[in-house]
C-alpha cells in the first residue's frame, strides 16, 4: 500500500483524487437535481419521491457514506493543494500577466469551494438533519417533506444564501468539469473546446436549476 500513499501524496496523485471525487460529485448533482424537480409537481410528487428513497434505505445509506467520503476527500485535498500552491507562489505573478493565462473561474476555486461548503453545512443542517435525524417540526414523521422544504424557502435570507451559493457553485463547476477531463488526460486541440462548452452548459444548468427552486417557492409564498 506504500505505492498508493506515495501516489496520493504526489502532485499528480492529489490532482487525480480531486478529479475522481469531483466527477463523482458532478454525477451526484445531476441525480439530486432530477429528484428535486419533483418539488415543482406538488406535495404528492415530492413526498412520494422521498418515500421511495426511504424504502431502499440500506442502499441509500451506503451511497451516502461514499458520497460524504467523496466530499470530505475533495475538500481536504483541495485545501492541501491550495496551501501548497500558496507556499510555492506566495505573491501572484503580475509581470507575465497570470490573470490573462487563467480564468476568473480557476482563480476563485478556493473561494467558490469554501462558500459551497458553508452552504452545504446549512443545507444538510436543515434538510438532511430534519428528514433523517431530528424532527422538531414533527413533519418528517408525517411524511410532510414537501412542507419542510417549501417552508424554509419562504424565508428571504435562506433563499438569498441559496442563490449566492448556487452562483458560486456554477463558477466552481465551470472550471472543475474541464479540469477533471484535463487531469484524466482527455485534453487535445480537437476535444478541449467541446469539453469546455459542455462544462459551461452543465454549470449553468446546475446553478439555474438548483436556484430556481428557492426563488419559485419564495415568490409563490412557500408553505407557512
Ligand atoms: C434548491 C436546491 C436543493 C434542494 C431543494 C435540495 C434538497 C435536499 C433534500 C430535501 C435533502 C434530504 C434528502 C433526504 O435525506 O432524503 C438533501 C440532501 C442533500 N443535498 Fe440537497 N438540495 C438542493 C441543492 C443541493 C446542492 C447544490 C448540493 C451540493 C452542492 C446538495 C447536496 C446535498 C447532499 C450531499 C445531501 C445529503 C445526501 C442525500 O441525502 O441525498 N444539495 N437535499
Amino acid at each position: 500500500m506504500d505505492w498508493l500513499k506515495t501516489f496520493l501524496n504526489s502532485s499528480i496523485g492529489k490532482k487525480f483524487l480531486m478529479a475522481l471525487t469531483g466527477s463523482f460529485l458532478i454525477i451526484f448533482l445531476i441525480i439530486h437535481l432530477i429528484g428535486n424537480i419533483t418539488l415543482f409537481f406538488g406535495p404528492e410528487a415530492f413526498n412520494g419521491y422521498v418515500k421511495k428513497l426511504a424504502s431502499i434505505k440500506p442502499l441509500i445509506r451506503v451511497i451516502e457514506v461514499v458520497l460524504f467520503s467523496a466530499f470530505l476527500l475533495h475538500i481536504f485535498n483541495g485545501v492541501r493543494l491550495w496551501i501548497e500552491n500558496k507556499k510555492a507562489r506566495p505573491v501572484e505573478y503580475k509581470i507575465n500577466g497570470s490573470d490573462k493565462n487563467s480564468s476568473i473561474f480557476s482563480r476563485t476555486m478556493f473561494v467558490s469551494g469554501s462558500i459551497v461548503f458553508i452552504f452545504l453545512v446549512l443545507h444538510l443542517g436543515t434538510f438532511f438533519w430534519r428528514f433523517n435525524i431530528h424532527d422538531p417540526m414533527n413533519l418528517a414523521s408525517q411524511h410532510k417533506y414537501y412542507e419542510i422544504v417549501t417552508h424554509f424557502f419562504s424565508y428571504w435570507w435562506y433563499v438569498l444564501v441559496y442563490v449566492i451559493a448556487m452562483i458560486l457553485l456554477g463558477f466552481h463547476l465551470n472550471h472543475g468539469f474541464q479540469s477533471a477531463f484535463q487531469t484524466f488526460g482527455l485534453n487535445n486541440k480537437k476535444y478541449t473546446p467541446f469539453i469546455k462548452k459542455l462544462g459551461t452548459i452543465y454549470a449553468i444548468i446546475m446553478a439555474v436549476g438548483f436556484a430556481s427552486m428557492p426563488i419559485y417557492f419564495f415568490l409563490i409564498g412557500g408553505a407557512k
